[in-house]
């Protein structure tokens, strides 16, 4: 039986076309391809790349200055923070989190907008396997090429479950019966309809937003549209810890913010939404209530360049 795309480059001694992370003694990640006959320069003098070729992962290699360096392969969540960015990426927490709450299984039929530098889209890949299917849209054709060159240096060659599309997702969206849909864009209210219409009942749509202001319009516009059950926001944070000798405590510092999910059930067609248990709180509904869906409503901010979101980049 062959292995799954990208599986082969997961696992054995290094070979030629891999990727390799090094660590150095203050622990900063140096990544490259292995190439016979060619040499990795640091400022503390350089080695072979041979000496890796063949070599198990977890080798310490030593440079002509008599530097150690780590040699492993990088993990998916440190490939993604160290490949070539045209966008803001869906950090590895939150890749995580959607992998998770959006339910996504081997074999799922899953549409992606936008794909930006193709971090969600390679996590995407890998839960859903070759049986499975991403149909990825992105608008932009510079980002759409960053993002596919990320993805095949991941899984070492096209994978066959992935199909991308220069596009706007809202005009473009001719997928039918998709299981999970997820929006990682600036204004993903704008993409309801058709994602309501390619959506099986039971269906999951999640979107991903960098600001208060989008998460607002986008709860706002899922529960107006009639056709999904209440709509689920949650954001996550991880506080690593320093763990030395009797020093046991968070680190000093954290990435506070990187964006708001959302998670909505698509309902079966022609079935009204329940009411929703709880009434909204008194006020929540008054006369400065405006509404997220008319001409005022601004979202505060894209979070779609790399530059965006503080948190993702
Ligand atoms: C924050 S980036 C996506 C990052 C991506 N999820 C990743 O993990 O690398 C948002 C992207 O959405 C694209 N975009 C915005 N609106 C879109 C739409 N309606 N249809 C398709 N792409 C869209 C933007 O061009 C941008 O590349």
């Amino acid at each position: 039986m062959s292995e799954p795309t990208g599986a082969a480059r997961r696992r054995g001694p290094f070979q030629v076309g891999d990727q390799v992370q090094l660590t150095d003694p203050k622990g900063r990640h140096y990544t490259f391809t292995l190439e016979a006959g060619k040499n990795f320069h640091t400022h503390k003098g350089s080695f072979p790349h041979d000496e890796l070729i063949g070599a198990p992962e977890g080798t310490v290699v030593r440079t002509t200055g008599n530097v150690a360096y780590l040699a492993l392969r990088p993990l998916l969540p440190d490939y993604v923070l160290s490949m070539p960015r045209g966008a803001a990426v869906v950090y590895p927490k939150d890749a995580g989190q959607i992998l998770a709450f959006a339910d996504i299984f081997p074999g799922a039929r899953v549409v992606e907008a936008g794909v930006g530098s193709g971090s969600l889209s390679s996590f995407l890949l890998r839960a859903i396997g070759d049986q499975g299917m991403l149909h990825s849209y992105e608008r932009r054709a510079d980002f759409a090429e960053i993002a596919q060159a990320n993805v095949e240096r991941y899984f070492g060659g096209p994978h066959p479950a992935w199909q991308l599309t220069i596009g706007d997702l809202q005009d473009n969206l001719s997928d039918t019966d998709v299981d999970r849909v997820i929006l990682d864009m600036l204004a993903p209210w704008e993409c309801l309809e058709a994602v309501s219409k390619a959506l099986v009942p039971g269906g999951i749509l999640c979107c991903y937003v960098a600001t208060t202001t989008q998460l607002a319009r986008t709860v706002e516009s899922i529960r107006e549209i009639g056709c999904f059950a209440e709509p689920q926001p949650w954001e996550s944070m991880i506080r690593n810890w320093h763990v030395e000798g009797l020093a046991v405590r968070p680190d000093h510092r954290m990435i506070g913010h990187t964006g708001f999910l959302v998670t909505a059930r698509r309902l079966a067609d022609g079935v009204e939404p329940p009411m929703r248990r709880r009434r909204p709180a008194k006020g929540a509904y008054g006369e400065d209530y405006t509404g997220w869906g008319g001409k005022d409503a601004q979202a505060g901010g894209s979070g779609e360049a790399a530059g965006g979101a503080p948190g993702r980049d």
